[in-house]
């Protein structure tokens, strides 16, 4: 299969078509705008063709299409929930306007669409879990931009015919994540006997998936999903955030009185859950637990340095002082 997988550089898009290339030998082109969030060295090992440029700007996608491709996978977007919250503009121009290019460009020419989304536009959940036909209740610009690039793919599959699917993920963890986010940040923290920044009491429930399931998810809904449709990949495990902290310091052995609250992210959705039987029914399954996928993960990162060395000693400095009030050691 000929893939245009935007947002490749990224870490779920990379680590997606490492498995495409390596486990089916796929053709694979990449279009990233290599924001802080996209880097070229998370495809470093791999000998695929990226093209350097935003999903919003159809010039730069007719490019990466060039004489076409069998479906267009889309993980480009702006990702973290902070972010959203201090500066919403890109959020709204990556996945509005981007996505609508996108599908226009894949209407044009028939190709099969694949965006890659996430249980956040479904919104908090005390109890139970939620299903595809859940209302989207998105609560952050990031969830709610997202929510509204769902909805118009769906539209082009209703208004036009096009061949789209949705997958909506839940929380991703694994190898080539920036470290903005919750267990690359307090592994890399934890390292570095920084103190572990917990938001409010930590008791925020999230549904843990090894972003290699996911990748293997998203590919078993393109080769066998109905067009049309949404399907949830939820992870097999919940955990709180102060259980995944403790469960670093454990893996990383680092001391206890590094765990420090912080004031908590406004408007913060306690608790996330997915129901992914839709995806089950296709035949799919997470096949790492979350014990075993953190192990890996913090292996990674204490393997890889190299990888993550010159993020923390650059501008992601500025950006953890900007969000913490205090500087990185
Ligand atoms: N991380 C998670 O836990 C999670 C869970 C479920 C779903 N998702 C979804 O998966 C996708 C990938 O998430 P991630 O965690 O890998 O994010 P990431 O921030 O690591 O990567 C995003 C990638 O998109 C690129 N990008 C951003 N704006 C772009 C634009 N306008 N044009 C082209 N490229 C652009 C970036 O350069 C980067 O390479 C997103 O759509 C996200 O909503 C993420």
């Amino acid at each position: 299969m000929k893939l245009l997988v935007c947002g490749g550089a990224g870490f779920i898009g990379s680590n997606f078509v490492r498995i495409r290339v390596r486990d089916h030998g796929d053709e694979v082109v990449v279009l990233d705008k290599l924001t802080y969030a996209g880097r070229r060295e998370n495809l470093e090992d791999l000998d695929v063709p990226l093209v350097v440029g935003g999903i919003e700007d159809p010039e730069k996608v007719a490019e990466a299409l060039g004489d076409g491709v069998d479906a267009i996978v889309n993980f480009a977007a702006e990702t973290h929930v902070d972010r959203s919250i201090a500066e919403p503009d890109a959020f709204v121009r990556t996945h509005a306007v981007g996505t609508y290019v996108l599908l226009e460009a894949a209407r044009e020419r028939g190709t099969r669409y694949l965006q890659v989304s996430t249980d956040e536009v479904y919104g908090s959940i005390e109890e139970g879990s939620f299903t595809e036909s859940s209302p989207l209740q998105p609560s952050s610009p990031y969830s709610a931009t997202k929510a509204g690039a769902d909805l118009l793919v769906a539209s082009y599959a209703h208004t036009f015919g096009l061949e789209t699917l949705i997958c909506r993920g839940s929380n991703n963890y694994g190898p080539y994540q920036y470290p903005e986010k919750l267990i690359p940040l307090m592994v890399l923290n934890a390292l570095h006997g920084d103190p572990l920044p917990v938001y409010g009491d930590g008791q925020q429930v999230r549904n843990w998936l090894y972003v290699e399931d996911f990748g293997r998810g998203i590919g078993h809904v393109l080769a066998h999903g109905t067009p049309g449709e949404a399907y949830n990949v939820g992870g097999p495990d919940e955990c709180t955030n102060l259980e995944v902290v403790r469960r670093i310091i454990e893996l990383t052995g680092a001391p206890e009185s590094l765990l420090e609250y912080v004031t908590d992210r406004p408007g913060h959705d306690r608790r996330y859950s997915l129901g992914s039987e839709k995806v089950r029914a296709l035949g799919w399954e997470a096949q790492v637990r979350f014990a075993e996928g953190l192990e890996r993960t913090v292996r990674w990162y204490q393997e890889h340095e190299d990888w993550w060395a010159p993020i923390r000693s650059g501008d992601f400095r500025a950006y953890y002082e900007r969000q913490y009030g205090r500087s990185l050691s």
